[in-house]
């Protein structure tokens, strides 16, 4: 078990942190709220407006001169992404960008760049997003791309390598749910190898938050949160996981705690569902150099842009 503690978060006065998908009582929210906490300049990257605000109002109470911006974004939508980085280039240097949106056992549907959503939202949109603001994650000197992943990164069977426009066989929304933690470890791993053969002074990192009592079951399959068998889910799922509060700690650790690139943060308690976060391991699929070289390749391909 990791001597990590969320009190001895550093301060991040002075820092610019973006965190994707802040909706209150996710992983976001509290990653947002721990970072504003010690002094951050967060910027809360949301499909939803009025969402955002909840969760900016909600993180005001506790922290009542912390410094939040709201940024509209939609990861399931690449033109969404591309305006969303045109607008956060008034933002000035990025220190960290938490890929933290993400959805779950959703319904099989294409987005309208013919995307399936879940590779979408969780792989193909924050991938672009990584790309339009490196430059300012650049500029920061010292920057660090945190992408969310999964312990379910472990049931994806395959690497998602196949044309990302066509559905070939059944569709198991699990199996592709694991696909896209998966991706999320690929990014990183791919990410961190080429920002070192570009020398650019930004890391890549990966947390994983074990179970965590947020809305991402019921999100995913009833579309909402609250309302007749989604609150009985929501309810349900935060009976038996920890909270939303610690599945952010894996996070938090590898946005600001001295690791280097390619690192992978999860809870250190048993089989790492829940508990105070560590340095862990990955599937053998996901540390296959192969396959993250080629996914690149065709995330590349798929939101039209190159980078680093
Ligand atoms: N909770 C767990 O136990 C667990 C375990 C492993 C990994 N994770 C990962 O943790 C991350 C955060 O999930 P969570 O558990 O905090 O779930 P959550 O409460 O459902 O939060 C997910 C966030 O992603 C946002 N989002 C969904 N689709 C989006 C889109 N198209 N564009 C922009 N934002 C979008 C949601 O916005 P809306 O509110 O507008 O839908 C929400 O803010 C995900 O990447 C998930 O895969 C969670």
């Amino acid at each position: 078990m990791s001597d990590w503690n969320v009190a001895d978060l550093p301060d991040q006065t002075g820092r610019t942190i973006v965190v994707t998908g802040p909706t209150l009582g996710g992983l976001g929210h509290h990653t947002a709220l721990e970072l504003a906490r010690r002094g951050g300049r967060v910027i809360l990257a949301g499909r939803n407006p009025a969402k955002v605000e909840e969760t900016v109002a909600a993180i005001r109470v506790e922290v009542p001169k912390a410094q939040l911006e709201a940024l509209h974004l939609d990861l399931a939508s690449l033109s969404s992404v591309r305006t969303a980085a045109a607008a956060a280039a008034q933002v000035g240097p990025i220190d960290v960008l938490v890929n933290n949106a993400g959805v779950m056992g959703t319904k099989y549907s294409r987005t309208a760049d013919g995307l399936e959503l879940q590779m979408a939202t969780n792989h193909f949109g924050p991938f672009l997003l990584t790309g339009l603001l490196l430059p300012q994650l650049v500029q920061s000197e010292d920057g660090r791309v945190v992408t969310v992943s999964s312990l379910f990164h472990t049931f994806a069977g395959r690497a998602p390598l196949g044309p990302p426009r066509e559905q070939k066989g059944r569709y198991n929304t699990w199996r592709v749910y694991g696909q896209t933690k998966l991706a999320n470890l690929y990014l990183t791993s791919e990410l961190e190898r080429r920002l070192r053969a570009a020398d650019l002074p930004v890391r890549a990192l990966a947390a994983h938050p074990g179970f965590a009592g947020t809305h991402l079951a019921a999100n995913g399959q009833y579309g909402r949160s609250s309302g007749g068998i989604a609150s009985i889910l929501d309810a349900g799922v935060k009976a038996v996981s920890q909270t939303a509060e610690a599945g952010a700690w894996p996070t938090l650790m590898a946005a600001t705690a001295d690791l280097p690139g390619d690192t992978f943060v999860g809870p250190g308690g048993f089989r790492q569902l829940s508990g105070r976060p560590r340095v862990v391991g990955r599937s053998r699929l996901a540390r296959n150099e192969e396959n993250a070289r080629r996914l690149w390749e065709i995330s590349e391909q798929t939101v039209d842009l190159r980078y680093p």
